[in-house]
Order: C-alpha cells, then sequence, then structure tokens
C-alpha cells in the first residue's frame, strides 16, 4: 500500500463521520458520541499525516506551498474544533459551527486527494511511498489507542 491509499482509507472515516454528525441534534447521545470520534479521527489524522506525509515535501520546490497550505488548514480545523469544545451543544451556534468544520474538512480532504497526492508521485518513490504508509498506519494505530494524550499539546 501507499501512503495516499492509506491516508485515503482515513479520508473516508471522516467523511462518513461529518455525514452523521450534520444530522444529529441538540446534546444528543449520538452527537456526542460522533463529536468524540470524528476529534479524534481528525486531530491524529493530521498528526500523522504531517509527519509522514507533508514534512518531508517541505523541503521541495514542487510542493512547499502546497505542504505550507495543507498545515495551515489542519492548524484552521484545530481552531474550529476548539471553537465546538467551547460552544454549548445545544445551542445553535454548535451546528453553526460544526458544518463551517465539515465543509472545511470536504474542502481539505480534496485538495489533498485531487491535487496534493498526484503531485506528491513526481518527488516520492516507490519506496519512499510504501515505507511512509507503514509509519503512517503504525502511528494512526498507536496514538489513536492513547488519544487524546497521543496528540502533543492535549496533555
Ligand atoms: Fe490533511
Ligand atoms: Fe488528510
Amino acid at each position: 500500500m501507499k501512503i495516499y491509499e492509506a491516508i485515503k482509507v482515513d479520508h473516508d472515516i471522516q467523511r462518513g463521520l461529518c455525514d452523521k454528525i450534520v444530522k444529529t441534534s441538540g446534546a444528543s447521545e449520538e452527537r456526542k458520541k460522533l463529536w468524540v470520534e470524528l476529534k479524534k479521527e481528525l486531530e491524529v489524522h493530521a498528526v500523522a499525516e504531517e509527519r509522514y506525509f507533508y514534512s518531508p515535501l517541505i523541503d521541495t520546490d514542487k510542493m512547499q506551498e502546497d505542504a505550507r497550505h495543507g498545515m495551515a488548514e489542519h492548524h484552521e480545523m484545530d481552531e474550529l474544533i476548539q471553537e465546538l469544545d467551547d460552544t454549548d451543544m445545544t445551542s445553535p451556534q454548535w451546528l453553526a459551527t460544526v458544518l463551517k468544520l465539515v465543509e472545511k474538512v470536504n474542502h481539505h480532504l480534496k485538495d489533498e486527494e485531487k491535487d496534493f497526492f498526484k503531485k506528491a508521485k513526481d518527488v516520492y518513490t516507490e519506496d519512499e511511498e510504501a515505507a511512509l504508509a507503514k509509519d503512517y498506519k503504525d502511528t494512526m494505530r498507536e496514538y489513536r489507542k492513547t488519544w487524546p494524550e497521543s496528540i502533543p499539546g492535549n496533555n
């Protein structure tokens, strides 16, 4: 498996959670459960993806700007996650903000899958693509297990 496929598997998980959470209401058990899941998936993925997809690209002429752009969007998502945690789940504001987050996530995943992956294929060798996939998946597994403590800055 290459890094792009490994990431795509987790993007699909995120998209599934996004589709479900926008249909929830109030402080229902369903919404609470989905919010924890989505937050975990987004946080763990951002760390592992920055490490095993973006970081090596930062030093390349071809992809430096894209890598910076992608990581800046991770930061914007972090801020929306923080805002949601600070907002009463029963308020209309919470749904409005989660819709903003979902829109941002969908846009970001599209950038990565339709644009960045294509360009990265000219940068990474096949061996690198496979090694990055393995490291990415190992990190996801470890970090999911120990989330939220696994995220730098979360403890
Ligand atoms: Fe990303
Ligand atoms: Fe991603």
